[in-house]
């Protein structure tokens, strides 16, 4: 892939990379869509990544299917599959790390410690190999998102980022490789994400401005539904992802849920 790059790079061409886990659906698509139009080559990594796992997370069970993946990017014009595996990109004696100070102590980063450290060690390691100018996340991932842009900043990685807004399904469910682990009734409990996040833009948008209230009310809603349990609900500041106390301008507001087994994660910004 280095070499590829190499070459692409040397008869002037440019290249864009969708870093994904693969089990590729409609919002993967949708960031390889948007890298389609950044890049002379359009590169999408496949890599479950194990360091980004804690322990006890679902590792071996994440799903793969590399022929479905593979006929998924050809249809959206990828010309690239770098499917590395596990041992190519850490080797035995794999030593270096690349941990952000402060973004990664919020949200998810709370319940799943090693996790953006992880994802920044291997998101590093995958444009050193790839070389891209253009890099496309998506918003699901949003702390991963504002970790990313921060990193390539403090870093000084030479490579655009381009965040795609959340795919959903036609009720509202945010697309998700792990929506695969739901059973038809979890399924029903699942749209407790977005419909909460629904209410409180609502909420927002009509003149309630203090989060407390705001999480309060988006707490209850998921309780309502069976098979819940919340992980966080937070509002907070789209850079910082520091809490904040009164929605005066756009705020993220961040939630994860565990649905049975599965453990979700969904946002939107609040605009008083
Ligand atoms: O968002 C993901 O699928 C992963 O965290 C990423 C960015 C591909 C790194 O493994």
């Amino acid at each position: 892939m280095q070499q590829k790059a190499g070459h692409l790079l040397q008869t002037g061409n440019t290249i864009a990379l969708v870093p994904t886990m693969g089990y590729l659906h409609e919002g993967h698509l949708a960031l390889m869509r948007e890298g389609r139009k950044h890049g002379d080559a359009l590169v999408v990594s496949i890599f479950v990544n194990p360091t980004q796992f804690d322990p006890g997370e679902d590792l071996e069970s994440y799903p793969r299917d590399m022929d479905r993946d593979a006929h998924l990017a050809e249809s959206v014009g990828v010309d690239i599959i770098f499917a590395p595996e596990a041992e190519a990109m850490y080797g035995q004696t794999y030593q270096t790390h690349v941990d952000l100070e402060m973004l990664p102590r919020f949200l998810c980063g709370l319940s799943r410690p090693g996790h953006f450290r992880g994802v920044a060690t291997v998101v590093t390691m995958l444009f050193n190999i790839v070389k891209p100018h253009v890099a496309v996340f998506g918003e699901k991932d949003y702390q991963q998102l504002v970790i990313i842009r921060r990193m390539v900043d403090d870093l000084n990685f030479e490579i655009r980022i381009i965040g795609v807004p959340i795919v959903r399904e036609a009720d509202g469910l945010a697309l998700s490789s792990r929506n695969t682990y739901l059973s038809k009734d979890e399924r029903r409990s699942a749209l407790s994400l977005s419909h909460s996040l629904q209410q409180a833009q609502k909420s927002v948008a009509h003149g309630m401005k203090d989060a407390r209230q705001v999480i309060k009310g988006a707490l209850e809603h998921i309780r309502s539904y069976p098979y819940t349990k919340i992980d966080y609900v937070a509002v907070c500041d789209t850079k910082t992802l520091q809490d904040v106390d009164r929605i005066d301008g756009p705020s993220l507001m961040a939630m994860a849920v565990w649905v049975g087994k599965t453990r979700l994660i969904d946002n939107a910004i609040l605009k008083p």
